[in-house]
């Protein structure tokens, strides 16, 4: 196959906070692999990373702080540049936001956009908190939602009910940041007309899938997407930190985040063609049909990626002479949880990369994370399964196999390796493998199946252990030495082979296995076959992995948070608070969709002798030909809120599952309906 060009990204990390094992294995493992292998089969390949710095969390950090959004950026950017060298990431450039060519690199979008009158200016009224001169985002305003009552909604959207109202409907509105009563203010913003692209996005997807094939959940949240209709987006925010609004008029007005962050890769690109001093060279990437683009990402950036970005593209290419590929696929994973829960900062709850590389090799954590990635499922770290992946395989293993063979060939070769002679079956098969692996392994990289493609490097190994013992050196030695001699050159090629296919993800080790072999780097597709001639001095062997002991393990474990401490933060209500929920049996007895919404019902529920209106978002779960003369749970003295412009006047009992498919709690038929439940 002729070489491809292939540009690679990895989400740009915010420079807010450490990275953690979570991102290691979202967006950044699979890709540094997938990068590595393909340098291997000779492609020219160029990966690209950087920090995103701007956006509101990084000002709210540097004002808790009392230093500046720049010493907050600057501190993390180094820790995550240096935690990602450490774990062994091979970006060709890892950049950062902030820098001059990336503001100009933005603004030169805006303006194509704003030039081609695709923005609209519309006015808004926004919370504005006085103290902290700022506006404030949604999810930094809470107060009393104006439909159900619950105290802790968000500006303009209930997490309790569901009920999307209007910022100013919102009771006893508090600032998050300072705790003050915000006020509404006026405000106007640029608006990209997203919706508009809808049609040019779904056929693109559609392209890109068929001929490349992208992931099902990636697929998924596309689907999703579009099936709620794309919106127009503000891209304009009022803030002070961030890429200036190229305008005259718009003072103290920067870019939203995620509309210049997505660029951050090519003006990480442009960086990366000044450093090395060839300026144009970025646009063999980036505007160059040739080019393969993946972006690499984990599933909370899908819509950016697949969506946003490439509409930004389309727009770009439909008013300028230069045009931009956009993204070949966007193999997006899942999240890595830690211990059965989620990540936590704030609740201490994980580690971060650079405290575990404090205490263990980057290639046992490599190795332990790529084995378990969360390619389609959410999967978890567990400190004891890190332990198993390090001495069982990687110990027990490889380095089993590659020990045994060193000291072998140094005690009974003189450190050469033997010439192959008559080979049996037995060798041959071995053979045979060792030329068919890379082909196989690598085809599952292709595809992003890097935990199948890991299990297959490993069998390599465990091939090689078994065909070691049922070769029974250490018997031919005594009465066959070309025999012996034959299985030491094999089990030789065999490691050799594994120096090269395992080095996407265990790069050091691999590194290690090439001094000890005395041998150089060969191609993906070359590793296969007998590289290593007869006489040729192999070097003195290395330990490769330290088994690590439980007593090691159990203080990490017993580092972590206890549950008590996590229920202590459970908010209690008196017994008295409970009472006053009145909740009765009733029998459904009609059901119908409500137009506009795909999540609710509107229900006919007896209560006793009473009929009471309910909507309930059942509608993913439930047909309403289901729902008939069920008999459920429900809040009676609910206050009455209108849904969709239908009043609801109480709530259905559900249990949701993590699919968020909610499923209604029945009651056996021969309770009345009506009755109190205690
Ligand atoms: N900073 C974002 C995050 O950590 C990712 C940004 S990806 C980019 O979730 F493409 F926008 F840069
Ligand atoms: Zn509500």
């Amino acid at each position: 196959m002729s070489k491809e060009k292939i540009l690679v990204t990895s989400a740009l990390p915010y420079a807010n906070g450490n990275i953690h094992l979570g991102h290691l294995s979202g967006a950044y493992l699979p890709a540094d692999i997938y990068v590595r292998y393909k340098r291997l089969k000779g492609d020219d390949v160029l990966y690209i990373c950087g920090s995103d710095e701007h956006g509101v969390p990084i000002t709210i950090s540097a004002d808790k702080e009392n230093v500046t959004p720049q010493e907050i950026i600057d501190r993390y950017h180094n820790q995550n540049k240096k935690a990602f060298e450490k774990f062994g990431m091979s970006f060709d450039i890892y950049s950062r936001t902030s820098l001059p060519t990336h503001h100009e690199t933005a603004q030169k979008f805006f303006t194509s956009f704003y030039q081609q009158g695709l923005l609209e200016e519309k006015k808004t009224k926004q919370y504005y908190d006085i103290k902290a001169k700022m506006f404030l985002p949604d999810r930094y305003v809470e107060g009393t939602c104006p439909k159900c009552g619950f105290e802790e909604a968000r500006s303009d959207e209930c997490e309790n009910c569901g009920s999307l109202y209007d910022a100013s409907e919102l009771k006893n509105p508090k600032s998050k940041i300072t705790g003050d009563t915000p006020e509404l203010k006026e405000t106007s913003h640029w608006y990209f007309p997203l919706g508009k692209y809808q049609e040019r996005l779904e056929k693109y997807i559609d392209e890109m899938n068929e001929t490349y094939k992208w992931k099902e959940n990636v697929l998924q949240y596309c689907r999703g997407w579009f099936k709620d209709g794309l919106k127009d987006r503000a891209v304009t925010r009022d803030l002070d930190w961030g890429v200036k609004v190229p305008l005259a008029d718009a003072e103290g007005k920067v870019l939203y985040v995620w509309f210049e962050a997505v660029l951050g890769y090519i003006s990480a690109t442009k960086e990366y063609s000044d450093s090395i001093g060839k300026k144009e060279l970025w646009k063999d990437y980036w505007q160059n049909s040739d080019t393969k683009y993946l972006a690499f990402i984990g599933k909370d950036n899908i819509v950016f990626h697949t969506i946003i970005f490439p509409a930004m593209l389309m727009a770009w290419n439909d008013g300028n002479a230069d045009k931009y590929i956009l993204p070949q696929n966007v193999p997006a994973n899942e999240f890595l949880n830690f211990e059965g829960k989620k990540f936590s900062k704030s609740r201490g709850w994980g580690i971060n990369a650079d405290e575990f590389l404090e205490l263990f090799p980057a290639d046992s954590l490599r190795y332990a994370l790529a084995a378990n990635l969360p390619e389609n499922k959410d999967t978890d770290f567990y400190w004891k399964e890190f332990q198993a992946k390090n001495n069982s395989e990687l110990a027990d293993i490889l380095g089993n196999f590659v020990n045994r063979t060193f000291i072998f060939a140094s005690k009974h070769f003189d450190g050469k390796v033997p010439p192959l002679k008559n080979t049996k079956p037995i060798d041959d098969e071995m053979l045979k493998l060792i030329k068919n692996h890379p082909a196989k392994v690598g085809k599952l990289l292709e595809q992003y199946k890097i935990r199948d493609a890991v299990f297959e490097m490993m069998n390599l190994a465990r091939a090689g252990n078994k065909y070691f013992n049922d070769s029974e050196p250490w018997e031919t030695v005594k009465n066959n030495k070309d025999d012996c001699g034959t299985t030491l050159n094999v089990c030789l090629q065999t490691i050799y082979e594994l120096a090269i296919i395992l080095s996407p993800v265990i790069p050091n080790t691999a590194e290690k296995l090439l001094t000890m072999l005395n041998a150089e780097e060969v191609e993906w597709d070359k590793s296969g076959y007998g590289n290593l001639k007869a006489g040729h001095n192999l070097n003195k062997s290395e330990l490769l992995f330290t088994k690590i002991e439980d007593e090691v393990i159990d203080v990490q474990i017993n580092k972590l948070p206890k549950e008590e401490d996590d229920k202590k933060k459970i908010h209690e209500i008196t017994f008295e608070e409970f009472t006053k929920v009145d909740l009765k049996t009733a029998k459904i007895i009609s059901a119908e969709r409500i137009e506009k919404s795909d999540k609710l019902l509107k229900l006919q529920v007896k209560v006793g002798k009473k009929k009471k209106q309910i909507v309930a978002g059942l509608a993913k779960s439930y047909k309403p030909a289901e729902l008939i003369d069920k008999k459920v749970i429900v809040v009676a003295n609910l206050k009455p809120a209108k849904l969709f412009g239908t009043e609801s006047q109480g709530m259905l009992l559900a249990v949701e599952n993590a699919e968020g498919e909610l499923n209604i709690i029945e009651v056996p038929d021969t309770v009345k309906e009506g009755t109190k439940v205690k």
